[in-house]
Protein backbone atom coordinates (compact mmCIF):
# COMPACT_ATOMS: atom_id res chain seq x y z
CA UNK A 1 0.00 0.00 0.00
CA UNK A 2 1.37 3.63 -0.96
CA UNK A 3 1.37 6.44 1.66
CA UNK A 4 2.76 9.32 2.52
CA UNK A 5 5.64 9.88 6.14
CA UNK A 6 2.34 11.80 7.42
CA UNK A 7 -0.65 9.30 6.45
CA UNK A 8 2.01 6.47 8.06
CA UNK A 9 0.75 7.77 11.28
CA UNK A 10 -2.58 6.04 11.15
CA UNK A 11 -0.84 3.19 9.70
CA UNK A 12 1.07 1.73 12.48
CA UNK A 13 1.42 -1.83 12.64
CA UNK A 14 1.13 -2.54 8.56
CA UNK A 15 3.47 -2.65 5.72
CA UNK A 16 3.59 0.33 3.67
CA UNK A 17 5.65 1.68 0.62
CA UNK A 18 6.33 5.20 0.42
CA UNK A 19 7.88 7.55 -2.41
CA UNK A 20 10.89 9.67 -1.02
CA UNK A 21 14.40 11.02 -1.06
CA UNK A 22 16.95 10.14 1.16
CA UNK A 23 17.96 13.31 3.34
CA UNK A 24 20.55 11.92 5.17
CA UNK A 25 21.95 8.56 6.69
CA UNK A 26 24.18 6.73 8.88
CA UNK A 27 25.48 3.47 9.58
CA UNK A 28 27.61 0.63 10.89
CA UNK A 29 28.06 -3.07 10.08
CA UNK A 30 24.70 -4.74 11.23
CA UNK A 31 22.19 -1.59 11.00
CA UNK A 32 21.53 1.54 8.75
CA UNK A 33 19.36 4.50 9.83
CA UNK A 34 18.06 5.98 6.87
CA UNK A 35 16.71 9.89 7.37
CA UNK A 36 13.86 9.92 4.81
CA UNK A 37 11.98 12.97 3.42
CA UNK A 38 8.81 12.96 0.90
CA UNK A 39 7.55 16.60 1.28
CA UNK A 40 4.82 15.77 3.79
CA UNK A 41 7.59 14.96 6.31
CA UNK A 42 10.81 13.76 7.94
CA UNK A 43 11.11 9.89 9.11
CA UNK A 44 13.27 7.40 10.17
CA UNK A 45 13.93 3.87 8.22
CA UNK A 46 16.02 1.46 10.05
CA UNK A 47 17.31 -1.44 8.15
CA UNK A 48 18.55 -4.22 9.82
CA UNK A 49 21.06 -6.38 8.28
CA UNK A 50 20.00 -9.49 9.90
CA UNK A 51 16.59 -8.93 8.92
CA UNK A 52 16.86 -7.98 5.38
CA UNK A 53 18.97 -10.06 2.23
CA UNK A 54 22.40 -8.40 1.94
CA UNK A 55 21.46 -7.28 -1.52
CA UNK A 56 19.00 -4.84 0.39
CA UNK A 57 21.60 -3.64 3.04
CA UNK A 58 24.28 -3.20 0.48
CA UNK A 59 22.20 -0.76 -1.00
CA UNK A 60 21.04 1.20 2.39
CA UNK A 61 24.43 1.51 3.41
CA UNK A 62 25.61 2.97 -0.64
CA UNK A 63 22.73 5.22 -1.69
CA UNK A 64 23.85 8.38 -1.65
CA UNK A 65 22.36 12.01 -0.74
CA UNK A 66 19.05 12.96 -2.38
CA UNK A 67 18.64 9.73 -4.33
CA UNK A 68 14.88 8.98 -5.11
CA UNK A 69 13.40 5.63 -3.50
CA UNK A 70 10.71 3.71 -3.15
CA UNK A 71 10.60 2.50 0.34
CA UNK A 72 8.75 -0.61 1.65
CA UNK A 73 8.59 -1.66 5.37
CA UNK A 74 6.63 -2.13 8.57
CA UNK A 75 5.41 1.35 10.78
CA UNK A 76 6.31 0.78 13.88
CA UNK A 77 5.97 3.46 16.82
CA UNK A 78 9.27 5.28 18.37
CA UNK A 79 8.83 7.28 21.07
CA UNK A 80 12.02 9.02 20.47
CA UNK A 81 11.26 10.86 17.59
CA UNK A 82 9.35 14.04 16.95
CA UNK A 83 7.55 11.96 14.90
CA UNK A 84 6.45 9.36 16.78
CA UNK A 85 7.14 6.33 14.59
CA UNK A 86 9.26 5.27 12.14
CA UNK A 87 9.68 2.40 9.27
CA UNK A 88 11.45 -1.08 9.58
CA UNK A 89 12.47 -1.01 5.85
CA UNK A 90 12.40 -4.52 3.99
CA UNK A 91 12.69 -3.66 0.44
CA UNK A 92 14.18 -0.38 -1.16
CA UNK A 93 13.71 0.77 -5.16
CA UNK A 94 16.38 3.52 -6.21
CA UNK A 95 14.50 5.80 -8.77
CA UNK A 96 17.26 8.40 -9.35
CA UNK A 97 20.64 7.83 -8.17
CA UNK A 98 22.12 11.35 -6.91
CA UNK A 99 25.73 12.62 -7.32
CA UNK A 100 27.46 14.71 -5.16
CA UNK A 101 24.41 16.72 -3.87
CA UNK A 102 25.76 20.02 -2.98
CA UNK A 103 24.31 20.70 0.31
CA UNK A 104 25.86 18.42 2.61
CA UNK A 105 25.27 17.94 6.16
CA UNK A 106 28.14 20.21 6.88
CA UNK A 107 27.88 24.07 7.38
CA UNK A 108 27.54 26.06 4.05
CA UNK A 109 28.02 30.01 4.19
CA UNK A 110 24.50 31.88 3.17
CA UNK A 111 25.69 33.26 -0.13
CA UNK A 112 25.84 29.19 -1.39
CA UNK A 113 22.81 28.02 0.28
CA UNK A 114 20.79 31.39 -1.24
CA UNK A 115 22.86 30.12 -4.70
CA UNK A 116 21.17 27.00 -3.94
CA UNK A 117 18.10 27.98 -2.67
CA UNK A 118 15.98 25.93 -5.76
CA UNK A 119 17.73 22.86 -3.48
CA UNK A 120 18.14 24.45 -0.24
CA UNK A 121 13.89 24.61 0.12
CA UNK A 122 14.47 20.49 0.30
CA UNK A 123 16.46 21.03 4.16
CA UNK A 124 14.81 19.95 7.21
CA UNK A 125 13.91 23.72 8.32
CA UNK A 126 13.53 25.40 5.38
CA UNK A 127 10.80 22.82 4.96
CA UNK A 128 9.13 23.83 8.15
CA UNK A 129 9.66 27.66 7.31
CA UNK A 130 7.61 26.95 4.85
CA UNK A 131 4.80 24.61 6.01
CA UNK A 132 4.53 27.11 8.87
CA UNK A 133 3.88 29.91 6.06
CA UNK A 134 1.26 27.61 4.47
CA UNK A 135 -0.27 27.31 7.67
CA UNK A 136 0.01 31.17 8.33
CA UNK A 137 -2.05 32.04 4.67
CA UNK A 138 -4.53 28.83 5.56
CA UNK A 139 -5.54 30.29 8.58
CA UNK A 140 -5.79 33.86 7.23
CA UNK A 141 -8.23 32.43 4.75
CA UNK A 142 -10.06 30.89 7.61
CA UNK A 143 -10.13 33.97 9.97
CA UNK A 144 -11.45 36.37 7.06
CA UNK A 145 -13.50 34.09 5.54
CA UNK A 146 -14.99 33.18 9.26
CA UNK A 147 -15.44 36.94 9.84
CA UNK A 148 -17.61 38.37 6.92
CA UNK A 149 -14.85 39.06 4.36
CA UNK A 150 -14.97 38.85 0.68
CA UNK A 151 -11.59 38.18 -1.02
CA UNK A 152 -10.62 40.62 -3.96
CA UNK A 153 -7.40 40.67 -6.03
CA UNK A 154 -5.98 43.84 -6.83
CA UNK A 155 -4.19 44.52 -9.61
CA UNK A 156 -0.19 44.10 -10.06
CA UNK A 157 0.40 46.35 -12.88
CA UNK A 158 -0.71 50.15 -11.74
CA UNK A 159 -0.07 53.60 -13.16
CA UNK A 160 -0.92 55.18 -9.11
CA UNK A 161 1.72 55.18 -6.06
CA UNK A 162 -0.18 54.61 -2.72
CA UNK A 163 3.25 54.69 -0.46
CA UNK A 164 5.15 57.33 -2.13
CA UNK A 165 6.91 57.63 -5.25
CA UNK A 166 10.23 56.52 -4.37
CA UNK A 167 10.73 52.58 -4.48
CA UNK A 168 8.14 52.40 -7.40
CA UNK A 169 9.46 49.22 -10.10
CA UNK A 170 8.93 51.30 -13.16
CA UNK A 171 7.50 49.16 -16.30
CA UNK A 172 6.52 50.08 -19.99
CA UNK A 173 2.59 49.10 -20.62
CA UNK A 174 2.60 49.04 -23.91
CA UNK A 175 3.16 52.83 -24.72
CA UNK A 176 2.01 54.23 -21.24
CA UNK A 177 4.06 54.43 -18.12
CA UNK A 178 3.44 51.29 -15.46
CA UNK A 179 4.52 50.56 -12.00
CA UNK A 180 4.42 47.18 -9.70
CA UNK A 181 2.34 47.14 -7.35
CA UNK A 182 3.65 48.73 -3.77
CA UNK A 183 0.41 47.89 -2.07
CA UNK A 184 -2.97 47.15 -3.33
CA UNK A 185 -4.80 49.48 -0.82
CA UNK A 186 -6.38 51.80 -3.19
CA UNK A 187 -8.29 49.65 -4.80
CA UNK A 188 -9.37 47.67 -1.74
CA UNK A 189 -10.40 50.84 -0.56
CA UNK A 190 -13.13 50.77 -4.17
CA UNK A 191 -13.80 47.34 -3.39
CA UNK A 192 -14.68 47.40 0.76
CA UNK A 193 -17.09 50.83 -0.58
CA UNK A 194 -18.91 47.65 -3.11
CA UNK A 195 -18.03 44.88 -0.43
CA UNK A 196 -18.13 46.28 3.14
CA UNK A 197 -15.21 44.06 4.19
CA UNK A 198 -12.59 42.70 2.16
CA UNK A 199 -9.51 41.19 2.14
CA UNK A 200 -6.28 40.93 -0.73
CA UNK A 201 -3.63 38.80 -0.36
CA UNK A 202 -1.03 38.81 -2.95
CA UNK A 203 2.55 39.77 -3.82
CA UNK A 204 3.65 43.71 -3.45
CA UNK A 205 7.18 45.35 -4.89
CA UNK A 206 9.50 47.53 -2.99
CA UNK A 207 12.36 49.01 -5.06
CA UNK A 208 14.46 49.71 -2.15
CA UNK A 209 17.67 49.73 -1.74
CA UNK A 210 17.98 48.19 1.69
CA UNK A 211 19.90 45.28 2.39
CA UNK A 212 18.17 43.99 6.31
CA UNK A 213 16.88 41.44 8.11
CA UNK A 214 13.64 42.50 7.24
CA UNK A 215 13.42 43.87 3.98
CA UNK A 216 12.66 42.00 0.51
CA UNK A 217 12.01 43.27 -2.64
CA UNK A 218 9.01 41.54 -3.53
CA UNK A 219 7.05 40.75 -0.34
CA UNK A 220 3.49 39.10 -0.06
CA UNK A 221 0.99 41.08 1.85
CA UNK A 222 -2.43 40.85 3.53
CA UNK A 223 -4.46 43.91 3.20
CA UNK A 224 -7.84 43.84 4.64
CA UNK A 225 -10.19 46.83 4.26
CA UNK A 226 -13.34 47.67 6.12
CA UNK A 227 -16.05 50.26 5.55
CA UNK A 228 -18.05 51.75 8.58
CA UNK A 229 -15.08 50.87 10.22
CA UNK A 230 -13.39 53.35 12.69
CA UNK A 231 -9.10 52.63 13.44
CA UNK A 232 -10.14 51.35 17.39
CA UNK A 233 -12.40 49.25 15.41
CA UNK A 234 -9.76 47.96 13.08
CA UNK A 235 -7.26 47.28 15.82
CA UNK A 236 -9.07 45.08 17.34
CA UNK A 237 -9.79 42.90 13.86
CA UNK A 238 -5.72 43.32 13.45
CA UNK A 239 -5.18 41.72 16.94
CA UNK A 240 -7.69 38.87 16.83
CA UNK A 241 -6.11 38.27 13.42
CA UNK A 242 -2.55 37.81 14.22
CA UNK A 243 -3.53 36.05 17.49
CA UNK A 244 -5.47 33.74 15.04
CA UNK A 245 -2.74 32.78 13.51
CA UNK A 246 -0.23 32.58 15.96
CA UNK A 247 -2.87 30.31 17.72
CA UNK A 248 -3.30 27.95 14.17
CA UNK A 249 0.21 27.47 13.91
CA UNK A 250 1.12 26.21 17.91
CA UNK A 251 -1.85 23.76 17.47
CA UNK A 252 -1.34 22.69 13.53
CA UNK A 253 2.59 22.98 13.24
CA UNK A 254 3.89 21.57 16.73
CA UNK A 255 6.29 19.08 14.69
CA UNK A 256 7.76 22.45 12.32
CA UNK A 257 8.13 24.28 15.62
CA UNK A 258 10.26 21.74 17.20
CA UNK A 259 12.46 21.14 13.68
CA UNK A 260 12.92 24.74 13.76
CA UNK A 261 14.07 24.99 18.18
CA UNK A 262 11.54 27.75 18.35
CA UNK A 263 10.86 28.60 22.02
CA UNK A 264 6.94 28.13 21.90
CA UNK A 265 5.96 29.92 25.40
CA UNK A 266 6.85 33.30 23.82
CA UNK A 267 4.19 32.60 21.39
CA UNK A 268 1.86 31.21 24.09
CA UNK A 269 1.68 34.39 25.15
CA UNK A 270 0.37 36.30 22.52
CA UNK A 271 -3.15 36.89 23.56
CA UNK A 272 -5.67 39.87 23.10
CA UNK A 273 -5.14 42.77 23.83
CA UNK A 274 -2.41 43.64 22.70
CA UNK A 275 -0.54 46.93 24.26
CA UNK A 276 -0.78 49.95 22.24
CA UNK A 277 1.25 53.42 22.85
CA UNK A 278 0.99 56.26 21.50
CA UNK A 279 3.53 57.54 18.98
CA UNK A 280 4.53 60.36 21.91
CA UNK A 281 4.79 58.08 24.35
CA UNK A 282 6.96 55.78 22.21
CA UNK A 283 9.29 59.07 22.01
CA UNK A 284 9.21 59.44 25.53
CA UNK A 285 10.20 55.92 26.50
CA UNK A 286 13.15 55.92 24.51
CA UNK A 287 14.43 59.22 25.39
CA UNK A 288 14.29 57.49 29.23
CA UNK A 289 16.20 54.54 27.33
CA UNK A 290 18.66 56.98 26.52
CA UNK A 291 17.72 56.97 22.99
CA UNK A 292 19.32 60.45 22.07
CA UNK A 293 19.43 60.10 18.65
CA UNK A 294 15.94 60.63 17.63
CA UNK A 295 13.43 63.72 18.55
CA UNK A 296 9.59 64.19 17.91
CA UNK A 297 8.89 63.15 14.17
CA UNK A 298 11.52 61.33 13.13
CA UNK A 299 10.65 57.77 11.88
CA UNK A 300 11.75 54.64 13.98
CA UNK A 301 14.30 52.48 13.04
CA UNK A 302 15.24 48.79 13.67
CA UNK A 303 16.66 49.72 17.09
CA UNK A 304 13.97 51.82 18.28
CA UNK A 305 11.24 49.44 17.59
CA UNK A 306 12.95 46.32 19.07
CA UNK A 307 13.50 48.85 21.97
CA UNK A 308 9.93 49.32 22.57
CA UNK A 309 8.98 45.66 21.83
CA UNK A 310 11.27 44.48 23.96
CA UNK A 311 9.77 46.31 26.95
CA UNK A 312 6.12 44.63 26.38
CA UNK A 313 8.02 41.69 24.93
CA UNK A 314 4.14 41.40 23.29
CA UNK A 315 3.02 42.70 19.72
CA UNK A 316 2.41 46.61 20.51
CA UNK A 317 0.43 48.79 18.66
CA UNK A 318 2.24 52.38 18.52
CA UNK A 319 -0.27 54.77 17.29
CA UNK A 320 -1.12 58.36 15.84
CA UNK A 321 2.05 58.97 13.92
CA UNK A 322 2.87 62.95 12.99
CA UNK A 323 1.34 63.50 9.79
CA UNK A 324 4.32 64.41 7.75
CA UNK A 325 6.07 60.49 8.16
CA UNK A 326 3.07 58.86 7.00
CA UNK A 327 1.30 58.88 3.18
CA UNK A 328 -0.92 61.06 2.29
CA UNK A 329 -3.96 58.89 2.54
CA UNK A 330 -4.28 59.41 6.32
CA UNK A 331 -7.12 60.53 8.34
CA UNK A 332 -5.93 63.15 10.55
CA UNK A 333 -6.18 62.48 14.22
CA UNK A 334 -9.06 64.61 15.60
CA UNK A 335 -6.79 65.11 19.39
CA UNK A 336 -3.90 66.18 17.66
CA UNK A 337 -3.62 67.42 13.88
CA UNK A 338 -0.09 67.25 13.95
CA UNK A 339 -0.70 63.13 13.81
CA UNK A 340 -3.23 60.97 12.03
CA UNK A 341 -5.41 57.88 12.84
CA UNK A 342 -2.67 55.45 12.01
CA UNK A 343 -0.68 52.14 13.87
CA UNK A 344 2.19 49.92 13.28
CA UNK A 345 2.43 46.52 14.70
CA UNK A 346 5.37 45.83 16.11
CA UNK A 347 6.08 41.90 16.95
CA UNK A 348 8.08 40.88 19.73
CA UNK A 349 11.49 39.80 19.71
CA UNK A 350 13.18 42.42 16.92
CA UNK A 351 11.26 40.94 14.71
CA UNK A 352 10.03 44.83 13.49
CA UNK A 353 7.00 46.35 12.04
CA UNK A 354 4.37 43.40 10.58
CA UNK A 355 1.86 45.69 10.07
CA UNK A 356 1.10 49.20 9.00
CA UNK A 357 -2.97 50.17 8.91
CA UNK A 358 -5.09 53.91 9.44
CA UNK A 359 -8.35 55.18 9.23
CA UNK A 360 -8.51 56.83 5.37
CA UNK A 361 -9.31 59.97 5.02
CA UNK A 362 -13.01 60.30 3.76
CA UNK A 363 -13.19 63.95 2.89
CA UNK A 364 -12.87 64.81 -0.63
CA UNK A 365 -11.42 68.34 -0.47
CA UNK A 366 -9.17 67.10 2.15
CA UNK A 367 -7.74 64.26 -0.15
CA UNK A 368 -7.09 66.20 -2.86
CA UNK A 369 -4.73 68.54 -0.94
CA UNK A 370 -2.65 65.91 0.54
CA UNK A 371 -2.61 64.44 -3.30
CA UNK A 372 -1.44 67.91 -4.22
CA UNK A 373 1.03 68.81 -1.13
CA UNK A 374 2.39 64.95 -1.64
CA UNK A 375 3.11 66.12 -5.63
CA UNK A 376 1.11 63.02 -7.15
CA UNK A 377 0.11 63.28 -10.18
CA UNK A 378 -3.83 63.61 -9.62
CA UNK A 379 -5.04 62.38 -13.14
CA UNK A 380 -4.43 58.82 -11.95
CA UNK A 381 -6.26 59.14 -8.76
CA UNK A 382 -9.63 60.18 -10.08
CA UNK A 383 -10.91 56.83 -9.37
CA UNK A 384 -10.04 56.93 -5.62
CA UNK A 385 -11.21 60.52 -5.09
CA UNK A 386 -14.92 58.96 -6.84
CA UNK A 387 -14.96 56.88 -3.83
CA UNK A 388 -15.49 59.86 -1.71
CA UNK A 389 -17.93 61.80 -4.45
CA UNK A 390 -20.55 58.75 -3.86
CA UNK A 391 -21.65 57.84 -0.51
CA UNK A 392 -17.72 58.18 1.30
CA UNK A 393 -17.77 56.44 5.16
CA UNK A 394 -15.68 56.19 7.29
CA UNK A 395 -12.77 53.53 6.41
CA UNK A 396 -9.71 51.51 7.88
CA UNK A 397 -7.59 49.19 6.72
CA UNK A 398 -4.34 47.40 7.24
CA UNK A 399 -1.52 45.46 5.60
CA UNK A 400 0.27 42.68 7.05
CA UNK A 401 3.61 41.86 5.75
CA UNK A 402 3.55 38.21 5.63
CA UNK A 403 7.28 37.32 5.57
CA UNK A 404 7.91 39.34 8.47
CA UNK A 405 5.35 37.92 10.14
CA UNK A 406 6.00 34.08 9.10
CA UNK A 407 10.12 35.22 10.15
CA UNK A 408 8.77 36.10 13.53
CA UNK A 409 6.15 32.75 14.36
CA UNK A 410 9.03 30.39 13.01
CA UNK A 411 12.31 32.03 15.04
CA UNK A 412 14.09 32.55 11.68
CA UNK A 413 16.37 35.41 12.06
CA UNK A 414 16.12 36.47 8.02
CA UNK A 415 13.03 37.18 6.10
CA UNK A 416 15.31 35.60 3.28
CA UNK A 417 14.20 32.29 4.56
CA UNK A 418 10.53 32.92 4.94
CA UNK A 419 10.27 33.24 0.59
CA UNK A 420 10.93 30.54 -0.90
CA UNK A 421 12.77 32.54 -3.63
CA UNK A 422 13.80 35.66 -1.94
CA UNK A 423 13.74 38.69 -4.12
CA UNK A 424 16.99 40.31 -2.58
CA UNK A 425 19.31 43.54 -3.41
CA UNK A 426 21.25 42.12 -5.65
CA UNK A 427 19.72 38.73 -5.99
CA UNK A 428 17.23 37.43 -8.90
CA UNK A 429 18.56 34.18 -9.03
CA UNK A 430 17.54 31.45 -8.75
O1 LIG B 1 3.60 49.81 6.12
P1 LIG B 1 3.37 49.45 4.68
O2 LIG B 1 4.20 50.10 3.67
O3 LIG B 1 1.82 49.73 4.45
C1 LIG B 1 1.14 49.68 3.28
O4 LIG B 1 1.60 49.33 2.22
C2 LIG B 1 -0.32 50.00 3.44
N1 LIG B 1 -0.84 50.46 2.14
C3 LIG B 1 -1.06 48.80 3.94
C4 LIG B 1 -2.53 49.03 4.09
O5 LIG B 1 -2.94 49.81 4.93
N2 LIG B 1 -3.33 48.36 3.32
O6 LIG B 1 3.52 47.88 4.51
C5 LIG B 1 2.71 47.00 5.27
C6 LIG B 1 3.55 45.84 5.79
C7 LIG B 1 4.65 46.26 6.77
O7 LIG B 1 4.15 46.39 8.06
C8 LIG B 1 5.60 45.07 6.64
O8 LIG B 1 5.15 43.97 7.40
C9 LIG B 1 5.48 44.72 5.19
O9 LIG B 1 4.26 45.21 4.73
N3 LIG B 1 6.59 45.28 4.41
C10 LIG B 1 7.67 44.58 4.01
N4 LIG B 1 8.02 43.29 4.18
C11 LIG B 1 9.18 42.87 3.64
N5 LIG B 1 9.99 43.66 2.91
C12 LIG B 1 9.68 44.98 2.71
N6 LIG B 1 10.49 45.74 1.97
C13 LIG B 1 8.47 45.48 3.27
N7 LIG B 1 7.85 46.68 3.26
C14 LIG B 1 6.72 46.54 3.96
MG1 LIG C 1 4.84 50.82 7.36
Amino acid sequence: MKTTIKEAKNKIGQEVTIGAWLANKRSSGKIAFLQLRDGTGFMQGVVVKAEVDEETFQLAKSITQESSLYVTGEITEDQRSDLGYEMQVKKIEVIHDAHDYPITPKNHGTEFLMDHRHLWLRSKKQHAVMKIRNEIIRATYEFFNNNGFTKIDPPILTASAPEGTSELFHTKYFDEDAFLSQSGQLYMEAAAMAHGKVFSFGPTFRAEKSKTRRHLIEFWMIEPEMAFTTHQESLEVQEAYVAFIVKSVLENCKIELKALGRDTSKLEKVQTPFPRISYDDAIKFLHEEGFNDIEWGDDFGAPHETAIANHYDLPVFIINYPTKIKPFYMQPNPENEETVLCADLIAPEGYGEIIGGSERINDIDLLEERIEAHHLDAESYQYYLDLRKYGSVPHSGFGLGLERTVAWISGVEHVRETSPFPRLLNRLYP
